[in-house]
């Protein structure tokens, strides 16, 4: 992976940005021909202003500055229209291909693995999916496009000028080589300042992000103050990075003004001295038509710096998103096995797992599990229980041993079959800003409204989803804010039911809910678990006791393994926890 350089001219990078305008050639291709005859039709008015002054104005010709009037006025007409086709077209080409590569990203970062997650700022992720995207799309409207237009510009411009008097336009050049010393300068202070500006962008929205994803922590501890003193520093960087930038535009401004009133000077100096002294070489109109070029010639050149930025920083930007396409931490997919019916035999066999290199979490894991059983884990916290269930659908992949469902390993199996028919239902209920319904079918066009209706009356959640204002199309609040815990997990059950799976796997929740809920829930998980295979990571006694099988873990071994009564007479560990979580009231374990 290259290092994030920025570089403008780095053209394997810009090739790969141009990719994206491949689907919108012709589009291209016409803000080309734009720019083009946009460059070229730039220095004929000054032309002509020189040629009405010279030969109608001082010679008092009427008719032919009546008709001159008449040809600038439709010049200016067709310059502003190809202007305005111009910016219209270089927009959309913009906008059309970031649109085209965001989708690709989005869908890239669906895909990879939660380990990549667990080590990437989310406010990090939207940073290159929104405004570094949006840096790309000004490589098109602003960038790329627009440079090749003013160097076309300045080109044509300067042959003009040659053409029109020669010794004139090398003594108004002479100040040329400050300018570009000047611009130079400029854009390479000005280069390290949007550096740091696009830094400090993905630090506040990594920051925004997680306080307000987090504020409910900060309001308890009432943190307020601390949090903001901290935000206000970030905050800080983010101005003054800001204004440094400003700045070096605010001296690099009236620099160019500088240079340019030098050229003037120079004109009216040497043009009013040739005037006089050879009155026919240079004219009033070529003076007054140099005005205009000087005018024309510095602006394109004042703004190159600056529309070179705009490229480097949206090379910046493909850069970093393209880096995010580049991560191949996806979880492997090559396995093809996609029987019709899951029967839900579960079987560990040696299992080593570790989350970052030897750190093992999960030491030699082996048990089985028959279809239709239910085995419940429990263990104090950190055991180990959640990896256990995030290695059986494969968010994690482990280093050592094999874990198999109905005798194929779970990495023959295509990958979205064995999610499919392993539902989970984890320990925090994540809720989408959406309809109750779509929270439920999670967008999948195949389950009806018949089937959720069902699951929710099984689960017994439909009463409650029938009272809120709108019934299953009650739009749930970000995150879920505007159910109670026990309503949110609810809808979770129905989730896993409507997706019919084979094999449930659940992590009760150790939020404590009403005894009306709680009654609820636990004829909602009797109804879940009822003919499929279930792995509970139970904090419920209830649960514990109904399982066919119970496993003890603890700091990432199995320690006990058997039902309710065999583990209880062993007097071992269960019997610890058993004796510890359940008969001292108030003690609950997570
Ligand atoms: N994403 C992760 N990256 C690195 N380490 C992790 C990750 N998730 C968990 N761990 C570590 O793995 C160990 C087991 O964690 P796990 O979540 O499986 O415990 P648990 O038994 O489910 O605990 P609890 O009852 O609190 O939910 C812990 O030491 C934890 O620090
Ligand atoms: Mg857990």
């Amino acid at each position: 992976m290259s290092k994030i350089t920025g570089d403008a001219l780095n053209v394997g990078l810009l090739k790969r940005v141009f990719q994206y305008v491949k689907p919108y050639r012709s589009i291209f291709i016409w803000s080309v021909i734009l720019t083009i005859l946009l460059a070229l039709i730039a220095p004929v008015r000054p032309f002509l202003i020189k040629y009405t002054l010279d030969n109608y104005i001082l010679k008092g010709q009427h008719s032919g500055l009546v008709m001159m009037t008449l040809l600038m006025l439709f010049l200016l007409v067709v310059q502003s229209v190809i202007q305005y086709s111009h910016t219209l077209l270089t927009n959309t080409l913009g906008q059309s291909a970031i649109r085209d590569l965001r989708i690709n990203v989005f869908n890239h970062i669906t895909k990879l693995r939660l380990q990549y997650f667990d080590k990437t700022p989310i406010g990090q992720l939207i940073t290159r999916t929104v405004s570094d995207l949006e840096t790309i799309s000004d490589i098109f409207s602003e960038g790329l496009i627009v440079i090749i237009g003013d160097i076309l510009q300045v080109i044509a411009i300067i042959a003009v000028m040659f053409y029109a008097d020669w010794e004139l336009t090398v003594v108004v050049l002479l100040p040329m080589p400050l300018l570009i010393m000047a611009t130079s300068v400029f854009q390479k202070s000005i280069k390290s300042a949007f550096q740091e500006i696009r830094t400090e962008v993905s630090n506040l929205n990594t920051y925004l992000q997680e306080h307000i994803t987090g504020i409910s922590i900060i309001q308890y501890f009432a943190r307020e103050d601390q949090e903001f003193r901290k935000f206000k520093k970030i905050n800080a960087r983010y101005r003054d990075a800001n204004i440094r930038s400003n700045w070096y535009y605010s001296i690099f401004f009236p620099v160019v003004e500088i240079i340019s009133a030098m050229s003037l000077g120079l004109l009216v100096w040497y043009g009013s001295r040739s005037i006089l002294s050879k009155p026919l070489d240079v004219t009033p109109g070529t003076i007054a038509e140099f005005i205009l070029y000087i005018g024309m010639l510095f602006r394109p050149i004042r703004e190159l710096a600056d529309k070179f930025n705009t490229l480097q920083m949206g090379m910046v930007g493909a850069e970093r998103v393209f880096k995010v396409l580049d991560t191949k931490e996806l979880t492997t997919n090559s396995g093809t096995y996609q029987p019709e019916k899951m029967a839900g035999n579960i079987s560990f066999d040696k299992v080593w797992f570790a989350y970052n290199d030897e750190n093992y979490v999960l030491k030699d894991l082996t048990f089985e599990v028959k279809a239709g059983q239910t085995v419940a884990m429990v263990g104090a916290t950190g055991a180990g229980k959640s990896s256990t269930i995030n290695i059986l659908n494969r968010f994690y992949a482990i280093q050592k041993g094999e874990i198999k469902v109905d005798g194929v390993s779970i990495d023959d199996y295509e990958l979205s079959y064995l999610r499919n028919n392993i539902a989970t239902v984890l320990q925090d209920v994540f809720l989408f800003s959406d309809t109750i319904f779509n929270n439920i079918t999670l967008n999948n066009p195949k389950i009806t409204m018949d089937e959720v209706v069902d699951a929710a009356q099984k689960v017994g959640a439909h009463d409650f989803i029938e009272r809120l204002p709108g019934g299953y199309q009650y739009n749930v609040m970000e995150r879920g804010a505007t159910l109670s815990a026990g309503q949110a997990q609810l809808i979770s059950f129905i989730r896993a039911l409507v997706y019919n799976p084979s094999i449930l796997v659940l992590d009760e929740a150790t939020s404590s809910v009403d005894t009306e809920t709680e009654m609820l829930i636990q004829t909602a998980i009797d109804k879940l678990m009822k003919g499929r295979t279930s792995i509970v990571i139970a904090h419920r006694l209830s649960t514990i006791q109904k399982a066919d099988q119970i496993i003890v873990l603890d700091k990432g071994e199995i320690k006990e393994i058997g039902n309710h009564q065999e583990l209880l007479k062993l007097d071992g560990y269960y019997k610890k926890l058993y004796d510890l979580q359940f008969h001292s009231v108030g003690i609950v374990a997570n």
